[in-house]
């Protein structure tokens, strides 16, 4: 372990992957220097802001050791990380979310968990299964085994309670939408004691990837696919043949101003 509040220019010569870090940041390096640098983090999380780049970090898991951007390829992914194994919100969360993997992948994102504790292939068999029969066939996502903590402080995914903590910091059960582009494109925090909505989590998924194809439209509130989506202010009326041919609702507002213009031509 080679530990510093700073980086000088032979470190990063010798080391040579610096995707993430600036100098005026506390890094750590794992590994050995003449061979495979597996982890390379500062003590703080990285700005995982709404489009920022996810860093190409490598990580051990249920699947072998995986480098991020090897992982997910041109792919969407879903990363998401849960506050402890053997408990049972977080059965329930990796279990729902295995039994509508094939959701997932209708909709070429790939799914990859995050959890702190050590990896045990036995908690896939012990914990999950049992509480999840109508998984279909194997396991169907890797987890991450980060007993560490370092890529839950790299990814942000300790609460501020916690954050001090090095020896029992849970993660919070943050989820991480990541498109192609290797950018965050949607980021949602819950706390250990509320598990999450999977029709939530492909409801917005489908919103993020028809508004990526169709960048003239936003999904308004409660929407759900096939129900009628918003055009952008700046799109031109006429324009909208074009864009719609099948039709525009332009909606009567109280302020006379008309700027709801609806369709379900998508
Ligand atoms: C659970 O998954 O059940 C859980 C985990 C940590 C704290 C509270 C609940």
């Amino acid at each position: 372990m080679i530990e510093g509040n700073w980086m000088d220019e032979e470190m990063k010569a010798m080391i040579g992957y610096i995707d993430f870090c600036d100098s005026s940041r506390k890094y750590y390096t794992r590994g050995d220097l003449q061979g495979d640098i597996n982890l390379l983090l500062p003590a703080t999380a990285v700005n995982m802001r709404l489009g920022a780049t996810i860093p190409n970090f490598t990580a051990e898991t249920t699947r072998g050791r995986i480098k991020f951007y090897d992982w997910l390829g041109d792919s969407w992914a879903v990363l998401f990380s849960h506050p402890a194994d053997f408990t049972p919100v977080c059965t329930t969360e990796l279990g729902r979310i295995a039994v509508h993997d094939h959701e997932f992948k209708k909709r070429g994102v790939k799914v990859i968990a995050h959890s702190c504790d050590k990896l045990r292939t036995s908690n896939l068999t012990v914990g999950i299964f049992p509480a999840c029969r109508d998984i279909p066939g194997d396991f169907p996502y890797p987890i991450i085994g980060d007993e560490k903590r370092e890529l839950a402080v790299l990814l942000d995914m300790i609460d501020e309670d916690s954050k001090d903590n090095e020896e029992a910091a849970l993660t919070v059960r943050a989820l991480y939408i990541i498109g192609p582009d290797k950018k965050l494109k949607l980021s949602m925090q819950y706390p250990a004691s509320t598990g999450r909505n999977v029709d939530e989590i492909l409801r917005v998924i489908d919103s993020l990837q028809l508004t990526t194809r169709l960048k003239v439209v936003a999904t308004p509130a409660n929407w759900t696919p096939g129900t009628k989506v918003m055009i952008l202010p700046h799109v031109k009326d006429e324009d909208l043949p074009k864009l719609f041919p099948r039709g525009v609702e332009k909606i009567s507002m109280p302020s006379g101003i008309t700027y709801v213009r609806t369709t379900t031509d998508y």
